[in-house]
C-alpha cells in the first residue's frame, strides 16, 4: 500500500498545518485517507505507511487505529450500514432498524453479503438524536426512519441509486396528536 500521488499531496498539506516535529497529530486525517483510498478499511500495510510517512513506531499507530471505531480492521462492503443502537434511537426504534436489514439482507452483525454491496454494524449515537431512529450509510445520515422506508432504502441501493440522505418522513407533521413531536 501507497498513498497515490494525489493523496500524498493532500497529506503532505495537511502534516503542514502542524508544528515541527509533530507530524504525529496528523495521523486521524491520513489514517481516513488511507481507510478510504482502499475501498472503506485499514489494511496493515496501509497503518504501516501512515506510520512510515509519520515517522511514528507503527504500535502507534495501530493504537489509534484500534481505538476509534471508525477504523474498519477487516473489508466491508460497498455500504455500510451503521444502525445507532443508543437510548433515543432504541426507543424510537432502533431495534426494528438492525432487523430489518438482518432480515433483508440475510445477514448478521458485523456480516457482509455475499455479493459484497453491504455490512451491517451497530453504532453508539450518531449526534442526530432529534431523528432518531439514524443509520448512517457511509457517511451519509438517514434519519427519521421507519422499516418500511430503510427496506425501501436498501432496495434502492442494491438498484445502483442513491437515495436522498436526511430526514426520510415526515414525523412532524405524520404524528398523533399528543404523539412526539
Ligand atoms: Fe441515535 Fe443519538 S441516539 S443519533
Amino acid at each position: 500500500f501507497a498513498f497515490t500521488a494525489e493523496n500524498r499531496a493532500k497529506a503532505d498539506k495537511i502534516i503542514a498545518r502542524y508544528p515541527a516535529g509533530r507530524q504525529a497529530s496528523a495521523v486521524l486525517p491520513l489514517l481516513d485517507m488511507a481507510q478510504r483510498q482502499a475501498g472503506g478499511w485499514l489494511p496493515r500495510a496501509a497503518m504501516d505507511h501512515v506510520a512510515e510517512i509519520l515517522d511514528m513506531a507503527a504500535i502507534r499507530v495501530y493504537e489509534v487505529a484500534t481505538f476509534y471505531t471508525m477504523f474498519n480492521l477487516k473489508p466491508v462492503g460497498k455500504y455500510l450500514l451503521q444502525v445507532c443502537r443508543t437510548t433515543p434511537c432504541w426507543l424510537r426504534g432502533a431495534d426494528s432498524m438492525t432487523e430489518t436489514c438482518k432480515k433483508k439482507l440475510g445477514i448478521g452483525l458485523k456480516e457482509t453479503t455475499a455479493d459484497g454491496l453491504f455490512t451491517l454494524v451497530e453504532v453508539e449515537c450518531l449526534g442526530a438524536c432529534v431523528n432518531a431512529p439514524v443509520v448512517q450509510i457511509n457517511d451519509d445520515f438517514y434519519e427519521d426512519l421507519d422499516a418500511a422506508k430503510l427496506e425501501q432504502l436498501l432496495d434502492d441501493l442494491k438498484a445502483g441509486k442513491k437515495p436522498a440522505h436526511g430526514p426520510q418522513i415526515d414525523r412532524l407533521n405524520s404524528a398523533p396528536v399528543g404523539g412526539p413531536t
